[in-house]
């Protein structure tokens, strides 16, 4: 990394967990994910799912079809997990350099889920399989007991269902996603090999109060939920930390907006148009914009056993903050962007030339 206060120079970021849907959203939100970033996870969470490598193929073509010819830009794809999945397709596909990871969701756990895992130790025979696939399984981490208050899904989770699955599949390398507590960050730092996470900015940036100051505010509503401060500050230090096993997933996911701004609303996070540039605020309050690069553009790569991007981005800092993208339009509805509650002062953009 190359910097001044004011400008830093850092490896095209990735982003290691992405939801990018299909037809006129896919159309519509492609564009700020692949004018930044180099290479994302495509979350596999489509109605119906992405459950075969030939569905995986299909969805990879047409995302690559409808990527801007000036934009360089990867999908890596990911097949849902299901009780019924057959390694020899897994194994296929990994072989063909078609799926990069695969997604394990906990039944009913989130958006499209209802068709995840029930009983995880039913997949242990084949999560063993996936082991020596050396691809890493990815895992939305909440249990799904109703029983369970919300706040405490993840931290139960680690206890009764990763902790467990370590101990009988030690080889399997995991990320656990979208971290957004302490016990999370806990675990990955406790663990010797084989334990990575990614972490939102959104989780960095909001704590569930957000989620209902003066009111209820639906575009702050995923999951897992924001929590306590306390939580938000671990992530925090846990992203500046340097730690190699900590990396960006940007978990954008979005819906339109009469979804969330529902009785029922969904959850979901709109942040690809502004993610990177979030992320530069906060390293840079928390002295950290050498950490920056690390979390963004180096330590995902090295987890996925992938090379850094080639090409480089340079984030600069400006005085006085540009308009932001408020929302997108798709027909007469919209997608609203993640509003951080503080003006974006760093832009970036992306060059071959800007050589360290
Ligand atoms: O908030 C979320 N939205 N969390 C997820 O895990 C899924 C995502 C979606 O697909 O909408
Ligand atoms: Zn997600």
């Amino acid at each position: 990394m190359q910097s001044s206060s004011q400008n830093i120079i850092i490896r095209k970021p990735d982003d290691w967990h992405l939801h990018l849907r299909t037809g006129t959203i896919l159309k519509k939100v492609l564009k700020y994910t692949s004018s930044t970033f180099g290479r994302a996870i495509i979350m596999p969470n489509l109605d119906p799912p992405v459950l075969t490598t030939n569905q995986a193929w299909t969805y990879f073509q047409h995302i690559s079809e409808l990527v801007p010819k000036t934009h360089n830009f990867k999908p890596l794809m990911t097949l849902f997990l299901t009780e019924q999945s057959d390694i020899l397709d897994i194994r296929e596909g990994v072989k063909k350099g078609i799926v990069t990871a695969v997604k394990l969701y906990p039944a009913g756990s989130t958006t499209n889920s209802s068709n995840g895992v029930r009983d995880i130790s039913r997949i242990y025979s084949l999560l063993e399989k996936i082991s020596l696939l050396n691809i890493p399984l990815l895992i939305h981490g909440e249990a799904t007991d109703p029983k369970i208050d919300v706040f405490d899904r993840e931290a139960f989770f680690i206890e009764n269902t990763l902790a467990p699955l370590r101990k009988k599949i030690p080889e399997l390398r995991i990320v656990l996603e979208h971290i957004t507590t302490k016990e999370g960050v806990d675990f990955i730092l406790e663990s010797d090999r084989n334990l990575a996470a990614t972490i939102t900015p959104h989780h960095l940036i909001i704590n569930r109060s957000s989620m209902f100051l003066n009111g209820i505010r639906p575009h702050y509503y995923c999951l897992p939920l924001a929590k306590r401060e306390v939580h938000r500050l671990a992530l925090v230090n846990a992203a500046i930390s340097g730690n190699p096993r900590f990396f960006l997933g940007t978990d954008s996911a979005p819906h339109l907006d009469n979804f969330k701004e529902n009785a029922c609303g969904c959850a979901g996070i709109f942040s690809a148009p502004n993610a990177l540039k979030c992320l530069a605020h906060i390293f840079e309050k928390n002295a950290a914009l050498d950490k920056l690069e690390g979390f963004v553009s180096l330590n995902g790569a090295k987890y996925y056993g992938l090379p850094a991007n080639s090409s480089y981005t340079r984030l600069s800092k400006v005085i006085k903050p540009e308009e932001e993208l408020k929302s997108i339009s798709i027909g007469k509805n919209k997608i609203t962007v993640f509003d951080p509650g503080f003006s974006l002062l760093w832009k970036h953009e992306n060059a071959l030339d800007f050589k360290k």
